[in-house]
């Protein structure tokens, strides 16, 4: 996601601690993104640092087929006691990618096991992002992240993403396909895309899609790799729209943005499809670091800072302080459309070339904001924050005034262009 053609120099960053990135030339970045959103509780939790050195020196990996270890046996009660009761069961791998990866094997997999092997077909919703492997390609929507080896995808059948008054659209196309009988699964952002511009869509289309799958017998994955650990106000969307998946895919805040980690939880139907004395009928799906001590330990304390410490509160401050800003911003004539979720503040820049993801207005954005010590990595035109939650009230005014003036910039230097 970079090229390095037009952007030689990396950042060198050397220490980190809460919202801040600190680089070797001393300057303190705020990290407006989150770090590609996994940093839940700031950088460098001291709960969560104890947590991982004290495992260090105790089990640092160990093969987790057919062998167990405390961290992992407590992150697994602990995430099924947050999530859905009807989610039973979790498999844990290393990405976001992996964690969707097995959801859609888990998913075909169930229905060739209870014999009915029909069901093949994965239902998507345009311009989602499921990750960079070939089966999370697939699943997402077609653009320029992965045009080049479309060729290689397998088919997936995307319906029109839901926009407000629009849903009807996508809720019609969706019935249509699951009367045909070959759906076995439905893989959706719940409630917001996020690579494709945080785009929202409500809660009752999300309800909708759900009710429509378990009439006709198709599984629901919630990809919740951006969404959950409250990005969206909750601690997942699908607790926020009042739904319970069939699968649902976790990663990114999970071990707070410590450690790579992903983890997909089932519910006890699809288990069992694949519990068996047939050994041929396994759940075939290994990685290395599968279950990995060292990130079971930090998820596991990254659920201990959210069971102790003000979390919540912190997110409700961030979406009062993003409500404030939308309302400045939204009256800006350069600005198309503002949004915000919980902790997400997103905005749409008019852009009149239409680029979309390669709008040349991303990476002005980025460039501004970074020498006034702010990182936000735009979308194209949209641009967001999306910030750790302990940042302080004054740190996000400044990302808003910064992000202000930074779209002064643009603009005087367009009207300059034009003259
Ligand atoms: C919704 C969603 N799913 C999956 C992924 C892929 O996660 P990873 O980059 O950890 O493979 C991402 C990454 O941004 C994501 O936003």
């Amino acid at each position: 996601m970079t090229q390095h053609a037009l952007l030689p120099e990396s950042i060198h960053i050397e220490r980190a601690e809460g919202a801040y990135l600190h680089t070797k030339d001393e300057r303190a970045i705020i990290d407006g993104i989150s770090s590609w959103w996994v940093n839940t509780h700031g950088h460098c939790h001291p709960k969560i640092v104890k947590a991982v050195q004290a495992q260090a020196a105790k089990l640092e990996q160990v093969i987790f087929a057919g062998f167990t270890h405390e961290p992992a046996e407590e992150l697994a009660r602990k995430l099924l006691r947050l999530a859905h009761d009807d989610l039973e069961f979790v498999f844990f791998s290393d990405s976001g990618s992996t964690a969707v990866e097995v959801a859609l094997k888990m998913a075909i997999g169930y229905f060739e096991h209870i014999g009915a092997p029909r069901r093949k077909r994965i239902v998507a919703l345009e311009g989602g992002y499921h990750g960079d492997t070939f089966g999370a390609m697939s699943a997402g929507g077609r653009g320029v992240f992965n045009k080049l080896y479309e060729p290689y995808l397998f088919n997936v059948t995307h319906l029109p993403f839901p926009h407000a008054g629009e849903e009807s659209k996508t809720i019609e196309k969706l019935e249509i396909l699951l009367r045909g009988g070959d759906v076995a699964a439905l893989i959706v952002e719940p409630l917001v895309q996020g690579a494709s511009g945080m785009r929202f869509y409500s809660s009752e289309t999300l309800k909708e899609m759900r009710k429509l799958c378990s009439a006709h017998g198709a599984l629901l994955i919630a990809d919740e790799v951006m969404t959950g650990f409250g990005r969206t106000g909750a601690m997942f969307a699908c607790e926020k729209a009042g739904i319970a998946p069939d699968l649902m895919c976790l990663s990114k805040g999970l071990t707070g943005g410590f450690l790579p980690m992903g983890a997909t939880l089932a519910s006890k139907e699809i288990y069992m499809a694949f519990y068996d004395d047939d050994r041929s009928k396994t759940f075939f799906h290994s990685s290395s670091f599968t279950g990995n001590a060292l990130a079971c330990a930090a998820a596991v304390a990254n659920l201990e800072v959210w069971a102790t410490e003000p979390t919540s509160t912190y997110i409700r401050s961030i979406e009062k302080a993003h409500d404030k800003a939308a309302g400045w911003f939204y009256a800006r004539p350069d600005v198309e459309a503002v949004r915000v979720m919980g902790s997400i503040f997103a905005m749409d820049i008019r852009d009149n070339n239409g680029k979309g993801y390669l709008s040349e207005i991303g990476p002005k954005i980025y460039e501004f904001m970074l020498e006034n010590d702010i990182l936000l990595r735009p979308l194209g035109n949209t641009v967001y924050i999306l910030p750790p939650y302990c940042i302080k009230p004054e740190d996000l005014e400044t990302i808003y005034e910064t992000l202000w003036r930074c779209l002064d910039h643009i603009r005087d230097e367009r009207s300059q262009r034009a003259a």
